[in-house]
């Protein structure tokens, strides 16, 4: 029942469309069943004495009838698809916009490129029964039905011996069809599993040759493609069953019809004019049954895409702006973590109780072994999760008495993995800001230390890049995200580890434009190496979720704790002179 209500909601605003479909639809029924009448008439008339009619009269009426069978089913077929098209369309779009509002949290329980894969699958099965599941049933539906009443008034005795196979019929088919449901369903597990193995292999295709395993994979393939194999002609044997049994319980019916009928028309109790209406009504009423038979099985897969569909959409995004929040007309931009809790599962806090403040235009370094939750609590500030307890206050604003989409605009991140998309690199560059002028791109692009080997590229700004681009370096996709960051020109910066793994010369680049984004900026940097923060005057330090020590590097030092211990382990004397610049914004530092 929901999911009929379901298809109706779906159908709002192309009903008239729908409506239209079944008016040709019932045209289309009406044109199929009158041509045998008229052929009917004409033999009448010929078997008659005096012919009673117009050969022309009657020609042309089967003309008539012939061109709005044409016509009526163009129309039905029309108005079918494009109600249909329209509604994956919109169902798309909607899927779409919804998936994006949705929050983090619900990626993470997700793998988004099933999900997106999912949905289009679903809303193509919708769009399917829509374009042919429901027109083509109803008219399965009712040409045969108008057909046997036809023949009950003109032979009740005949048409009761004309359907007696109907029930037989019924029986086989529909006994086949469930049974090559289940077969075809064995058959797509069989073939997704083939795939995932060949997409696997294929993605580790260099782990396969360097151990030499090649011989050991392909003989993996061909047993699943075997199996794959086997499923597929056992169930294309069992699937053709159907249409077999339909053509012989089909002829069963007309040779009934033919050895009654022909006994009634011998004894004078039919007409041969009904009887030639009989024998080709036959033909008709029996074909439709592969239809209605497989019905239940489009329905049950409609039933289920739209489920699914609306089950995604019911889903409501968890971080939402508040009821009338509204942007503050004046407001500092500093940064105050108080009391803050958060764990990804509400159950294991990963943050336990934080205490941070970063003044505006400050610097706070965080640190801490990996797992500590830096990056965590970086993702809290752009609010892409709330936390449990405690809050995050921007100028006394708490996150979520702002809007999202201020919170949002105020913050540029240089994040531990940069993505790229698929696009040149000044369109990569532009992404949060599209109407940025190609001087102010070039101006970033050189701040960040990036123009030179941008311009070295193939196509220089037009080079294409991202997944399926030309590959970047770690260094160089990090020095595009500084680019990309400096045009967004926001007052609060979030760096996460933005020098983790390059050279010491690329890291110099990177410092130095790093250097030149955190100037006036509110500033939350996390770093692994500690020649990083070394000169920042606020350091803290993160284990196990909690703030163990803040201070300077000579406090902490001097303190021998955590941090003590971590930059005896580091290796401190490559990269301090550099590095250090980021924290203490001086620009040159000779030590
Ligand atoms: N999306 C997530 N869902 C669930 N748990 C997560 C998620 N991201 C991180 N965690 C967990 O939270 C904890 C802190 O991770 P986080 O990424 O914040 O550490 P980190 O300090 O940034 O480490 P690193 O220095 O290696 O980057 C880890 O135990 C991690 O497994
Ligand atoms: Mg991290």
């Amino acid at each position: 029942m929901t999911f009929i209500k379901q298809i109706y909601d779906l159908l709002e605003g192309r009903r008239l469309f729908m409506a239209c479909c079944i008016a040709c639809g019932l045209i289309f029924a009406a044109a199929n069943l009158i041509p045998p009448l008229l052929i009917r008439k004409l033999i009448q008339w010929l078997t008659e004495a005096k012919p009673a009619g117009d050969l022309i009269e009657i020609s042309l009426l089967l003309l008539g009838i012939y061109l709005l069978r044409g016509v009526s089913r163009y129309g039905y077929g029309f108005f079918s698809h494009v109600t249909a098209y329209r509604v994956m369309h919109a169902l798309m779009t909607r899927v779409y916009k919804h998936l994006q509002n949705l929050s983090h949290s619900f990626f993470n329980r997700q793998r988004t490129g099933n999900l997106m894969a999912r949905s289009i699958n679903d809303i193509e099965a919708i769009e399917d029964f829509i374009a042919h599941g429901i027109p083509e049933t109803a008219l399965a539906t009712v040409i045969p039905i108008s057909m046997v009443a036809v023949l009950f008034y003109l032979n009740p005795e005949l048409a009761l011996i004309a359907i007696l196979p109907i029930p037989l019929t019924a029986f086989l088919v529909y006994r086949y069809v469930s049974k090559v449901r289940t077969m075809w369903h064995a058959v797509r597990e069989r073939l997704s599993e083939l795939a995932a193995l060949v997409q696997d292999n294929m993605s580790g295709i260099a782990v396969i040759k360097s151990f030499a395993r090649e011989r050991e994979c392909a003989r993996q393939v061909t047993h699943r493609s075997a199996t794959f194999h086997d499923r597929l002609i056992k169930a294309n044997t069992v699937s053709l069953l159907p249409a077999g049994i339909i053509e012989a319980t089909g002829g069963l019916g007309i040779v009934l019809v033919i050895w009654s009928g022909g006994n009634m028309a011998l004894n004078d109790s039919i007409s041969v004019a009904d009887l030639f209406v009989f024998i080709v009504y036959m033909g008709h009423i029996y074909q439709p049954f592969l239809q209605l038979a497989s019905f239940n099985d489009v329905l049950q897969r409609a039933a289920a895409s739209t489920e699914r569909v609306f089950q995604l959409l019911a889903i409501r995004p968890e971080i939402t702006d508040a009821p009338g929040v509204t942007v503050p007309k004046i407001i500092t931009y500093d940064i105050d973590i108080d009391a803050l809790t958060f764990g990804y599962d509400p159950n294991t806090p990963v943050l336990h109780d934080i205490d941070l403040y970063i003044g505006e235009g400050d610097i706070l370094a965080l640190v801490g072994p990996t797992g500590a939750g830096k990056s965590t609590l970086a993702n809290l500030l752009p609010r892409f999760y709330d936390p449990q307890q405690g809050a995050i206050r921007i100028g006394g604003y708490d996150l979520r008495d702002l809007p999202l989409s201020f919170v949002r605009q105020n913050i540029a991140s240089v994040l531990q993995d940069v993505f790229l998309f698929h696009g040149t690199v000044y369109e990569n560059l532009v992404f949060g800001h599209p109407d940025a002028t190609e001087h102010t791109v070039r101006e970033a692009a050189q701040a960040a230390n990036a123009h030179a080997f941008i311009r070295d590229l193939p196509k220089g700004y037009d080079t294409v890049v991202g997944e399926r681009g030309v590959r970047l370096s770690g260094g160089e996709k990090q020095r595009l995200s500084i680019a990309r960051a400096l045009l967004k020109d926001a007052p609060i910066l979030i760096l996460d580890e933005a020098t983790s793994s390059v050279d010491v010369e690329t890291e110099a680049l990177i410092q130095e434009a790093l250097y030149r984004l955190t100037q006036n900026r509110t500033t939350l940097v996390i770093a692994h190496r500690l020649s990083t923060v070394r000169r920042s005057p606020t350091i803290a330090v993160l284990d196990e979720g909690r703030v163990v020590e803040t201070g300077n590097h000579r406090s902490l030092i001097d303190r021998g704790g955590l941090y003590a211990r971590m930059v005896r382990a580091q290796d401190l004397t490559r990269n301090g002179k550099i590095l250090s610049r980021i924290a203490t914004r001086e620009p040159q530092v000779a030590d």
